[in-house]
């Protein structure tokens, strides 16, 4: 029998094309997509979708058991930008979100759960380059600290419950389908829609502010390779480094402007400028490599040429 699957913040950046992906590969009814709000028109035109918060446990348990769900999405969250304004409402929908589906499992109630945590969960003190799996964390941030928590009580329902809980440290993911809302990393989609429509570019982040980045198409097959893959060979439960490309915002404007040789840009940092100066700036992803094959396909040319394809049409 096909599991059907439910997806969490399915309207948002990752959640949108997470939904696509998952409807292509298991058929549309099998995937059921959820989130407070309702989302663009092609997506709830595309199958199942729910209105549902992820801070509310039975609301949640009800779809679950109505969709006899077995494997869970949980995409919802607020960004590091948001929730500096908002701590502790991004402690509460970030944990909480988490919890709820965490005690599903734990109860049996679903089978295997993707979570996804980030770079954020890196602080000041984290060596900046080529940054380890096992490194210094200490996050500084609102969200970060949630997701480096997140980390931990993930590894700890696997090690106590045996929760089956897989997760990822997403860099800044760069898409066309759906913006991105209330992120650090956002700079690198605002700067491709600006290029086109007004060709140029104010940007919240210094010229030489390095930041890990990788396409929406590499982060979600790095989703669905981990979630495929054989249990044993899962080893870390906290959440795996994923790696692809670093760049400035200098470096994705010159790219930028081999394409659109108009194209200007200038530097007007603002509160951001300080979470992303807390990041690393490369990430080492070894282990995802050794553990379930993971590699790249995406560089900052290839992503550049496609953003710039898809977002003209
Ligand atoms: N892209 C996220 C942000 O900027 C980091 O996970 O908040």
């Amino acid at each position: 029998m096909q599991k059907n699957i439910l997806i969490i913040g399915a309207c948002g950046q990752i959640g949108t094309e997470l939904t696509y992906s998952l409807r292509e590969k298991h058929g549309n009814e099998i995937v059921v997509a959820s989130d407070i709000r309702e989302g663009d028109q092609p997506l709830m035109d595309s199958g199942p979708f729910e209105l549902l918060d992820a801070t509310d446990y039975d609301a949640l348990e009800e779809v679950v058991a109505y969709y006899e769900i077995e494997e869970v999405y949980l995409m919802a969250a607020m960004l590091s930008a948001t929730a500096e304004r908002f701590p502790m409402r991004a402690w509460n929908l970030n944990m909480n979100s988490l919890f709820n589906v965490l005690n599903l499992a734990r109860e049996k109630k679903v089978s295997k759960i993707f979570w996804p945590s980030s770079i954020a969960v890196f602080g000041p003190n984290t060596p900046k380059n080529d940054t380890p799996q096992n490194t210094i964390m200490e996050p500084s941030t609102v969200y970060g600290i949630s997701k480096q928590s997140g980390e931990r009580w993930c590894e700890y329902y696997h090690n106590k419950f045996d929760v089956d809980v897989r997760s990822i440290r997403y860099p800044g993911l760069i898409s066309w389908k759906t913006m991105p809302g209330g992120g650090t990393t956002d700079y690198a989609v605002e700067i491709y829609h600006k290029a086109l429509v007004e060709g140029t570019y104010t940007c919240f982040l210094n010229k030489d502010t390095s930041l890990p980045m990788m396409f929406m198409d590499d982060a979600i097959r790095a989703t669905l390779e981990l979630m495929e893959s054989d249990p044993e060979d899962i080893k870390v439960r906290s959440a795996y480094n994923l790696s692809a490309m670093s760049f400035t915002p200098e470096e994705i404007a010159e790219r930028i402007q081999k394409h659109i040789p108009d194209f200007t840009i200038d530097y007007e940092p603002d509160f951001r400028q300080a979470i992303a100066d807390s990041w690393p700036s490369s990430i080492n992803d070894g282990k995802a490599q050794t553990d379930w094959g993971w590699k790249a396909d995406f560089d900052l040319e290839k992503t550049t040429v496609e953003m710039l394809t898809q977002l003209k049409r």
